[in-house]
C-alpha cells in the first residue's frame, strides 16, 4: 500500500514562534498542516530565556533600538529592513499579548496608576526594552501559541514527521523558473515516507547549533532547513556568522543549559577563575558589552589562565531578588548543588544562534517560488554579522506576520503536477548505527576545534578536508539504507556544516562573529557584502 498523501493550503515546517505565529495567521481562511519533528513545543523558542526586544519604554525609541541593531551588527546588517521589523514590533508584540502571553510586570503601580512591564536590560541595548516571562520567556510563547492553535479547527498539527526534501518543479524536471509542490516527510512511527502537496510551503525550521560540539541549542536544532533549501537550489548567505552565546552552565551534568544574558542586566559581572574581573580591558560596556565580545573575552580568558571556563557572580544582589527574576536558572543550578544566590556560576560560550541562512524578504520569499522561509532559519538582513540580544524572537514574530499578510492577499495555486512517492529504491535497515553516531560525533568536534569562535584560515582548510571526507561516507550510507531521522539529521549536519566552513572561507577578514587571525581587521570592501552559495545542480 502506497504511504498517503495529504492536501493542505498549507504545509508549515516547524512548531516555534515563526511557524506558529505563520500558521495562526493563515488559518482564518485556509487549511494548514504543522509538521513537526518532534512534540509540538520542542524548539529553539522554548528555551529562550531573556525575552523579545520591542520599544515600549517611555525612555526608548524605535531609532534607537535601530541603532543599537546597526551596531552589533557590524555594518551588515539592510537598515530598510532592519528598520522595518523593528517599527512593526512592539504591534505584533500587542497581539501576542491578545493571544493570551503573559509577560512578567513590574511589581509596583506607576504614578500613572497602571501597571507596565518590567523590561530587562541585554549586551548592546542602550535602554532597557526586552519584555520577558521571569527566566522562562519561550516557554510562556510556546504555551501561548499553542493554546490557540488547539482551539483552530483550521490546523492539524503532525507531531513525530521529519521533513526530508522539496518536491520542486525542478527536481521533476520542468523547465522554467523553480517552483516548490509539496515535501517528503517520514512519520517516525510508522517508518513510511509521505507526500505533503500545498499551494505553498514555509520553512519555520530554526537554527543550527547542534553542528556544533557546545551548544544551548536543544537536539532539534540540526539545520535541516538550511540543508533542504539548499539542496532544491535556493541561495544561502552569511553562514559564517554563528553566534557563540557567552554563558553557557559549565558542569558534567548539564546538557545545554543557558544561563540568561539578562543575568548580566541585572548586575551580574564576568570574572576569571582568579576572581578577577576583565571585561573591562575589552570594551567601555564591560560584562554587557555585545555577544561576539564577551565570547571573544571569555575565549582568550579561558586560554590564558588554562581554566575550563570562567565565572559569573550576581551574589551581590538580594537573595530574594535573584531567585524572583531567575527562578528557572535558580532551580536548575541548585539541581546540580550550586546555589547561585551565594556561589558564582561555572559559564563557557557555546554555540547558540545561526545569523546567516535561507536568503528571504522579511515577507519570507525565497528564490524558489511556493517556498517561504521565516525565523532562524532565514538570512533576511536583520541581524547582518551579529545579532542583537532578543532580536530573534521579534524577528520570527514580525516576518511571520508580514508573510501571512502577503500571501493571503494573493494566495498561489496548488501546482497540478503528479508527484511520485518517495523512492526506497534497495533501501535497507542499517545496521551499523554506530557509524552513523560516530560520524556526528566527528563532525561536532571537529566544528568546535577548527570552526570555533577565533578562526585560521589553515585550520578552516583542515575542517573543509575532514568535512568533505565525511560528506562521501554519509552520501553512500545515505542511498544503502532506509532512511531515518537520525541519518537524515547527519545528512544535514553535514551540509551546514561545509556551508558555514565555504562562508568563512570566502571572507578574506574579520566581522562581528567571524573573526580569522589571519585578516585581523574588518575589510572597508566586505561592508555590505554578504557571502552567498547556491548549489550547483
Ligand atoms: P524554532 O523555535 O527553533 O523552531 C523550529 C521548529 O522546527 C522546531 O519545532 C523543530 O522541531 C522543527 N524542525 C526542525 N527541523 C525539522 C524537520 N526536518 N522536520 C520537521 N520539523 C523540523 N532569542 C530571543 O530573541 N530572545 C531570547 O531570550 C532567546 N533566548 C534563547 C535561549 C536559548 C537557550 C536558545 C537556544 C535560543 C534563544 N534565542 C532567543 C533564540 C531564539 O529562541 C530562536 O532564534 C527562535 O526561537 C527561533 O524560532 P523559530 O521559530 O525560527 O525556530
Ligand atoms: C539570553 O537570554 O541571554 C538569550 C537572548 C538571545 O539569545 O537573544
Amino acid at each position: 500500500m502506497s504511504p498517503p498523501t495529504h492536501h493542505f493550503d498549507f504545509v508549515v515546517i516547524g512548531s516555534g514562534i515563526a511557524g506558529l505565529s505563520f500558521a495562526l495567521k493563515v488559518a482564518s481562511r485556509f487549511r494548514v498542516a504543522i509538521v513537526t519533528k518532534r512534540w509540538a513545543a520542542e524548539s529553539n523558542t522554548n528555551y529562550a530565556q531573556g525575552g523579545i526586544a520591542a520599544v515600549t519604554g517611555a525612555d526608548d525609541s524605535v531609532e534607537l533600538h535601530v541603532r543599537d541593531t546597526l551596531s552589533a551588527g557590524a555594518g551588515l546588517c539592510r537598515e530598510a529592513v532592519v528598520r522595518q521589523i523593528l517599527k512593526e514590533g512592539p504591534a505584533r508584540v500587542a497581539e501576542l499579548i491578545e493571544l493570551g502571553m503573559r509577560f512578567t510586570e513590574e511589581e509596583e503601580e506607576s504614578p500613572d496608576g497602571e501597571r507596565h512591564f518590567d523590561l530587562g536590560r541585554e549586551g548592546g541595548h542602550s535602554r532597557r526594552r526586552i519584555l520577558h516571562a521571569k527566566d522562562a520567556t519561550g516557554r510562556e510563547i510556546e504555551r501561548a501559541l499553542l493554546a490557540t492553535v488547539a482551539a483552530q479547527p483550521n490546523i492539524r498539527v503532525f507531531e513525530e514527521h521529519f521533513a526530508i526534501d522539496f518536491i520542486t518543479t525542478r527536481k521533476l524536471g520542468q523547465t522554467g523558473p523553480n517552483r516548490c509542490a509539496g515535501v517528503y516527510v517520514l512519520d517516525k512511527a510508522t517508518g513510511r515516507v509521505e507526500t505533503f502537496a500545498s499551494r505553498a510551503i514555509l520553512l519555520a525550521t530554526g537554527g543550527c547549533g547542534k553542528v556544533y560540539l557546545y551548544t544551548t541549542n536543544p537536539d532539534v536544532a540540526t539545520g535541516d532547513g538550511v540543508a533542504m533549501a539548499y539542496r532544491a537550489g535556493a541561495r544561502v548567505a552569511n553562514m559564517e556568522f554563528v553566534q557563540f552565546h557567552p554563558t553557557c552552565l559549565y558542569h558534567p551534568k548539564a546538557k545545554s543549559f543557558l544561563v540568561t544574558e539578562a543575568v548580566r542586566g541585572e548586575g551580574g559581572v564576568l570574572r576569571s577563575v582568579e576572581g578577577t574581573e576583565f571585561m573591562e580591558q575589552h570594551h567601555p560596556l564591560k560584562s554587557l558589552a555585545p555577544r561576539d565580545v564577551v565570547a571573544r573575552a571569555i575565549d582568550s580568558e579561558m586560554k590564558r589562565t588554562g581554566a575550563a571556563h570562567v565565572l559569573l557572580d550576581i551574589t551581590h544582589k538580594p537573595a530574594r531578588f535573584i531567585i524572583d527574576r531567575f527562578p528557572n536558572i535558580y532551580q536548575t543550578c541548585l539541581k546540580f548543588g550550586l546555589d547561585i544566590t551565594k556561589e558564582p556560576i561555572p559559564v563557557v560560550p557555546a554555540a547558540h544562534y545561526q545569523c546567516g541562512g535561507v536568503m528571504a524578504t522579511v515577507d519570507g520569499e525565497t528564490d524558489i517560488a511556493g517556498l517561504l522561509a521565516v525565523g532562524e532559519v532565514s538570512c533576511t538582513g536583520l541581524h547582518g554579522a551579529n545579532r542583537l540580544a532578543s532580536n530573534s524572537l521579534l524577528e520570527g514574530l514580525v516576518c511571520a506576520h508580514l508573510a501571512a499578510e502577503k500571501i493571503i492577499a494573493a494566495p498561489p495555486e496548488f501546482c497540478d503536477l503528479a508527484m511520485p512517492d518517495w523512492q526506497l529504491g534497495k533501501a535497507q535497515n542499517a545496521d551499523e548505527l554506530v557509524v552513523v553516531s560516530h560520524n556526528w560525533d566527528e563532525i561536532r568536534r571537529t566544528m568546535w576545534d577548527y570552526v570555533g569562535i577565533v578562526r585560521t584560515t589553515k585550520r578552516l582548510e583542515r575542517a573543509q578536508k575532514r568535512i568533505a571526507n565525511l560528506q562521501e561516507e554519509i552520501q553512500q550510507y545515505y542511498w544503502d539504507f532506509v532512511v531515518t531521522s537520525d541519518l537524515l539529521e547527519l545528512r544535514n549536519i553535514a551540509t551546514v556544516a561545509e556551508l558555514i566552513v565555504a562562508s568563512a572561507l570566502q571572507r578574506p577578514e574579520s566581522r562581528g562573529l567571524h573573526h580569522n587571525l589571519d585578516f585581523s581587521k574588518p575589510d572597508q570592501s566586505w561592508a555590505q557584502r554578504d557571502t552567498i552559495l547556491t548549489r550547483v545542480a
